[in-house]
């Protein structure tokens, strides 16, 4: 791509003010401002709606087009070194002039290098994922400049996180593509939202359409990060055939993986169902039965249990092998129809989410009746 900065860039009212779809939407869009209002503000966009880092399909063409098109893109550094993070950066920069944040694992072990990159090119907003991460890595970043938006599994986790020092947290449930927690968006909603108010807080996992959005948002949340839903986008460069594997898939083609042995953990993903993840499952008897045997030590049997996804990502992401690679894909993947540009996916979700607050605006029968109501009353 080698438009100037933001050149791409359109805003959602400008869209919508040229197709009849728009007409009659401005108080429904006035009042979805307003609800989501601190979202945007918190992440300077005209839509609170994040698109979640996902390792090898975040990089700069869907980061810029999700920001170029009123959402937030965030770059997924995954295993990137500090050289290859700056690059891709400064990639996404010269694609887009608005705002954009990059996502950062915690383990990784040049993650303070990592901190001072994203503060070198005044990176606005930092994702920290993959576990609790460190007062000093959250110092950093504030010290860099950037705010800090850390994943919370539990309200507990979440009030301790704020304690040190986070400016937002993801509330990010078991429906979601990737690593993933045992709870789901639905109740991880009912159980954070109504009690943290201090920071912003963005629901994630399972949300691909706009009333799902709008429910978050009422129940509390300033905003939402989908992961899944961008994947097929016309400027993801995730392979055809990873793009055609999410577009047939249903939502219970989204499946978790599978612990054989309690002494012998496996790190919770969601993603389709393919031979790899059969091969997974035999992979697991053989080194359960070969430890049964004394062949292996303990620790060398989970590290092979470990190592077996390694590289499976970029495998089924870059290369298209569908069959033996990951397809990490959330629930949402059954919404996932067709591709299509970032910039409609975005108007179609907000475009939902308008359609039920402007549908609410209609005429409405007198308090406490329902349609059919005085019939039945008799
Ligand atoms: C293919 C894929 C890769 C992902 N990689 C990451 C990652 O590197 N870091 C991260 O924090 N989340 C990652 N996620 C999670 C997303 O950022 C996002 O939170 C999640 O997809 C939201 O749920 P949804 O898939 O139901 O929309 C990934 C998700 C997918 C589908």
């Amino acid at each position: 791509m080698s438009a100037a900065p933001g050149a791409a860039a359109s805003t959602l009212s400008e869209r919508s003010a040229s197709c009849a779809a728009g007409e009659g939407l401005e108080p429904a869009r006035r009042e979805l401002e307003a609800i989501w209002a601190r979202g945007r503000e918190f992440l300077g966009t005209e839509l609170a709606v994040m698109g979640g880092a996902m390792t090898w399909v975040s990089e700069r063409n869907l980061v810029a087009a999700i920001a170029n098109a009123g959402g937030f893109g965030v770059i997924a550094c995954g295993a990137m070194s500090p050289d290859l993070l700056s690059a891709e950066i400064a990639g996404t920069a010269a694609l887009t002039a608005r705002p954009f944040g990059v996502n950062l694992i915690t383990m990784h072990p040049q993650l303070l290098e990592l901190i001072d990159v994203c503060g070198h090119h005044h990176v606005g907003h930092i994702v920290l994922a993959g576990g609790i991460p460190t007062r000093e890595a959250i110092a950093r970043i504030a010290r860099g400049g950037a705010r800090v938006l850390c994943f919370a599994p539990a309200l507990a986790l979440a009030r301790k996180l704020v304690r040190l020092g986070a400016d937002a947290i993801v509330i990010e449930g078991s429906e979601a593509g990737g690593h993933t927690g045992p709870v789901s968006t639905a109740v991880l909603a009912q159980e954070v939202l109504p009690h943290l108010r201090q920071v912003p807080v963005f629901a994630a996992g399972g949300i691909g359409r706009g009333e799902a959005i709008l429910s978050y948002l009422e129940m509390g949340a300033s905003g939402v990060q989908l992961g899944t839903r961008f994947v097929c986008a016309h400027e993801s460069i995730a392979h055809p055939r990873f793009k055609q594997a999410f577009i047939r898939a249903a939502a219970r083609d989204a499946v978790l993986s599978v612990q054989l042995d309690p002494r012998f953990s496996v790190i919770p993903v969601r993603a389709l169902a393919n031979a790899g993840t059969e091969r997974f499952l035999a992979t697991q008897r053989q080194v359960i039965d070969r430890f049964a045997r004394g062949e292996l030590t303990q620790k060398d049997a989970q590290l092979e249990i470990e190592h077996f996804w390694a590289g499976a990502l970029r495998r089924a992401v870059i290369d298209g092998d569908v069959e033996t690679g990951s397809l990490m894909a959330g629930q949402s993947v059954g919404l996932v129809t067709r591709e299509q540009s970032t910039a409609e996916i975005l108007d179609e979700l907000v475009g939902q989410a308008l359609a039920v607050l402007a549908g609410r605006r209609g005429p409405r029968p007198p308090h406490g009746e329902t349609p059919g109501s005085r019939d039945s009353a008799g």
